[in-house]
C-alpha cells in the first residue's frame, strides 16, 4: 500500500552538499538550493533545512528536498529514508512527521560525521565518512541523542570521545535530558528524570565544549518564580567532562557536577528590564581578548516585543558557578540563597 509518507513528491532526502566557498562575485556560477517551496508547513516550521555544518572548505547540509530543483553541480548527496513509515502512520500522528528529519549532524572525529534523524518517530543515528559520505558501521539507537519530532529542540557534540546531547527522550516529550553516551571509558550519565529542579520544559539552544566542561545554553520555565505563572528564563548549565556519576546510594548513573545559572540580559534603571528568552548563541569568540559568547534574547512571548544582544565572558560564567548558591528546603517552599559556609561541596 502506498502511504502518504512514501509519496514521490515529498521524499525525505538527506542531502549533503559540498559547496566550495568562493568569493561572492563568482557565486552565481554555482547552484542555488531550496527546500520544499510548495509546502507551506515546511516553510512555516522551517523544516526543510535542518542542520548545517562547515568543516574546512566543505559545507554539509541536512535537508528535506524536492528531487526536481536546480542542477546539482558541485554537490554530492545521499538519501536516508525512514523505513518505519507504516508504524508511524499507525500511531496516527501528523503524517508530516513520518519522514526522517536529520536533527544531529556533528563531527565525531577527523574522518567521521555523526548524524541522527527522527526516522518517523524512531530516532536513529549513523556514522558517515566525511570525504565520501559512505556509511561506517551499524546504526545505533537515537533515543536521548535525537528528538522524536522535528519541532523539538536538541543540541549535541562530541568531546573527548563522548557524545553529549540535550533533547527529549520520549514520544510525548515529557522527559527532557542532558545525556552523555557512546564513550569508551566513561559511564553513561543523565539528568534526573521528571525532576523540574534539573530541567523544566527546556528549549535547548547550544552546547559548547570549553575547558574541563561542556556548557549547555537553554531557555526553560523558571521554577523559582512560580507565583508569576509560567515565566521563561534562560540558563547556562554545565557538567564536568570527567564526571563519573554518583554511587549506588546517591545519584547513581546521574550527573554529580550539574549546575545551572540564569543568563541575565537586562537594561539597568530604577527597575531592571529583562530580555529573558534566548533565541540564538555563538560559539566562543574573543571580545577584548577574552573568550566570550554572544546571544540574541527576546522578551517573554506574551510581553511587549523586544530584543537585545548580550555578550557573556566565559570567565564570568565560570565565576558565577563558584558564586552564590540557592536551594529549596522543601518541595513547595521558595528558592533562597544559601550562606557561603553552608554551600554543599561539591555543589
Ligand atoms: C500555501 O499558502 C499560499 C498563500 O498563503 C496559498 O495560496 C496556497 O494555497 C497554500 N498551499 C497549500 C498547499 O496549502
Ligand atoms: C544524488 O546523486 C545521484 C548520483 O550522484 C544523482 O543521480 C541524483 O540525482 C542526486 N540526487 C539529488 C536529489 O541531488
Ligand atoms: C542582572 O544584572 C544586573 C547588572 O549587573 C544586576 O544589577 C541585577 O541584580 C541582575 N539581576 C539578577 C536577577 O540577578
Amino acid at each position: 500500500m502506498k502511504t502518504v509518507c512514501e509519496s514521490w513528491f515529498h521524499p525525505q532526502v538527506f542531502v549533503f552538499m559540498s559547496v566550495f566557498m568562493f568569493v561572492f562575485m563568482f557565486s552565481y556560477q554555482y547552484p542555488g538550493f531550496q527546500g520544499l517551496l510548495q509546502d507551506n508547513d515546511t516553510l512555516r516550521l522551517g523544516l526543510d533545512f535542518q542542520r548545517m555544518l562547515r568543516i574546512n572548505h566543505m559545507l554539509y547540509i541536512a535537508a528535506r528536498f524536492e528531487h526536481n530543483t536546480d542542477s546539482r553541480r558541485q554537490l554530492s548527496n545521499l538519501t536516508w529514508r525512514s523505513k518505519d513509515v507504516s508504524k508511524c502512520t499507525v500511531r496516527g500522528k501528523n503524517s508530516d512527521e513520518c519522514y526522517n528529519y536529520v536533527k544531529v549532524l556533528v563531527p565525531r572525529n577527523d574522518e567521521t560525521l555523526f548524524a541522527c534523524g527522527t526516522n518517523a518517530f524512531n530516532p536513529t543515528c549513523r556514522n558517515y565518512k566525511m570525504t565520501t559520505l559512505e556509511q561506517v558501521g551499524e546504526e545505533v539507537v537515537g533515543q536521548a541523542r535525537c528528538p522524536f519530532e522535528s519541532g523539538q529542540s536538541n543540541v549535541g557534540l562530541f568531546a573527548g570521545g563522548d557524545f553529549y546531547s540535550a533533547t527529549m527522550t520520549d514520544f510525548l516529550a515529557s522527559d527532557a535530558v542532558i545525556y552523555r553516551s557512546l564513550g569508551e571509558g566513561r559511564p553513561v550519565l543523565r539528568t534526573v528524570k521528571y525532576d523540574s529542579k534539573w530541567l523544566r520544559e527546556p528549549h535547548f539552544l547550544h552546547a559548547i565544549d570549553y575547558g574541563n566542561y561542556v556548557y549547555f545554553f537553554l531557555s526553560e520555565i523558571a521554577v523559582e518564580y512560580t507565583a508569576l505563572g509560567k515565566v521563561v528564563f534562560s540558563r547556562v548549565a554545565r557538567v564536568c567532562k570527567n564526571d563519573n556519576g554518583g554511587s549506588p546510594r546517591v545519584l547513581d548513573r546521574y550527573w554529580t557536577s550539574f549546575l545551572k545559572a540564569r543568563l541575565n540580559c537586562s537594561v539597568p534603571g530604577d527597575s531592571f528590564f529583562y530580555f529573558d528568552v534566548l533565541q540564538s548563541l555563538t560559539n566562543v569568540l574573543q571580545i577584548n581578548q577574552r573568550p566570550a559568547v554572544v546571544g540574541v534574547f527576546t522578551t517573554q512571548a506574551n510581553s511587549i516585543p523586544g530584543s537585545a544582544v548580550c555578550a557573556f565572558y566565559m570567565d564570568d560564567i565560570e565565576k558565577v558557578f563558584n558564586g552564590k548558591f540557592k536551594e529549596q528546603r522543601t518541595s513547595d517552599s521558595s528558592w533562597t540563597p544559601v550562606p557561603d559556609e553552608q554551600v554543599p561541596r561539591p555543589r
